[in-house]
C-alpha cells in the first residue's frame, strides 16, 4: 500500500503490527499507535513543535545517569506513575494504600538494627519511629523487610549529593510482633530536580516542583504484595499540590511534636522532637 495520508495511515501502521506473536506487545503497539496519531491530529504540531518533542525526550535521556531518573520524574509530573499506582492497586480493606516509587529508592539500602538511627548524624528535627507491620485481616507481621529513606533537612536525598554516602535511608526487619522502631529527622519539603528538562516544562507551564514532607517506606513480607507508599507530614502546604499527585488522606500523619523530656527508648530529649506511630497494613498476593 501507497498513498498515506492523514486519514488511512493509522490503520496502515497498525496493519503493520499484524503479525507480532506476543499478543501483549501486538495490544501495547496498536494503543500507542493509535493514541500517538489521535494526539497528533488533535494538537497538529508544527515540524518544529515536533522537532521540539524529539530534542525533549533525547534531553530527558542524556541527563539520566546515576542517581537522576527524568524519565520516572516526567511520568510522575504528568500523574502517569499514579496512574499505573491506581490500576494495579485496588487494595482489600485494611491494606494500606500505596503511592509513588519515585526516583529515589536504591535496591541496595544498609540493613539496620532495631533502633538505628538513620539521620546518620545529620542535621535536622529528631523524629522517634514506632510503627507496626500487619496483614489487612489485622496479623503482626514479624521479619517483614522494611526500607526507609527520605530527603535531608536541606531537601536532598543522599543520592544527590555528591560523595556516595548513604544516609536517611536504611533496611530493617520487623520484630516478632511486626514492630520497627527506628531513629530519624523530622522530612522537610523538597524541590523535585527542576534543572533539567521536566524542570523546564514545570516553569513553562507555571507549575511548582515541590513534594509535601514525607518519608517512603517498601515493606516486603513472604506471601503479600509489597506495598509502597510515603508517609507525609499533616500542615504541609503542598499537601494539596503535590508536584507528582501522590498524596492519600490516609497517608497523612499528625507527626506529634514535643519538647524535651524522656524518649520511649529511654534516650533524655531536649529541644523539640517529633514521633510517628503507623500501622501498615499488607495486602494478600492473589
Ligand atoms: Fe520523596
Amino acid at each position: 500500500m501507497r498513498d498515506f495520508d492523514e486519514n488511512n495511515i493509522t490503520d496502515a501502521v497498525i496493519d503493520r503490527f499484524a503479525n507480532t506473536p506476543d499478543t501483549r506487545l501486538k495490544t501495547v503497539m496498536n494503543s500507542l499507535v493509535r493514541h500517538l496519531h489521535a494526539f497528533v491530529k488533535d494538537v497538529e504540531p508544527t515540524f518544529d513543535e515536533w522537532l521540539f518533542a524529539t530534542q525533549f525526550l533525547k534531553r530527558c535521556g542524556h541527563i539520566s545517569t546515576g542517581g537522576r531518573e527524568e524519565f520516572i520524574l516526567l511520568s510522575d509530573t504528568l500523574g502517569v506513575s499514579m496512574l499505573v499506582d491506581a490500576i494495579n492497586h485496588r487494595m482489600p480493606a485494611g491494606a494500606t494504600e500505596t503511592t509513588v516509587l519515585g526516583p529515589f529508592y536504591l535496591d541496595n539500602a544498609q540493613e539496620m538494627a532495631q533502633g538505628a538511627d538513620i539521620s546518620m548524624g545529620h542535621k535536622g528535627e529528631p523524629l522517634y519511629a514506632d510503627v507496626e507491620v500487619r496483614s489487612a485481616g489485622g496479623m503482626p507481621l514479624a521479619g517483614a523487610t522494611v526500607d526507609i529513606w527520605q530527603s535531608d533537612d536541606d531537601g536532598f536525598y543522599d543520592m544527590q549529593k555528591e560523595g556516595g554516602e548513604q544516609y536517611l535511608r536504611g533496611r530493617f526487619k520487623t520484630d516478632a510482633e511486626g514492630r520497627l522502631k527506628f531513629w530519624s529527622i523530622a522530612p522537610t519539603f523538597y524541590p523535585i530536580p527542576f534543572d533539567g528538562p521536566v524542570g523546564d516544562m514545570i516553569q513553562a507551564t507555571k507549575r511548582h516542583p515541590y513534594r509535601p514532607a514525607h518519608l517512603h517506606f517498601m515493606i516486603a513480607a513472604p506471601g503479600y504484595e509489597t506495598l509502597v507508599t510515603h508517609l507525609f507530614v499533616a500542615g504541609d502546604k503542598y499537601l494539596d499540590s503535590d508536584a507528582v499527585f501522590g498524596v492519600k488522606q490516609s497517608l497523612v500523619d499528625e507527626f506529634p511534636r514535643r519538647d524535651g523530656g524522656t524518649a520511649p527508648d529511654g534516650k533524655a530529649m531536649t529541644g523539640a522532637w517529633r514521633t510517628l506511630n503507623y500501622s501498615f497494613g499488607l495486602a494478600p498476593k492473589d
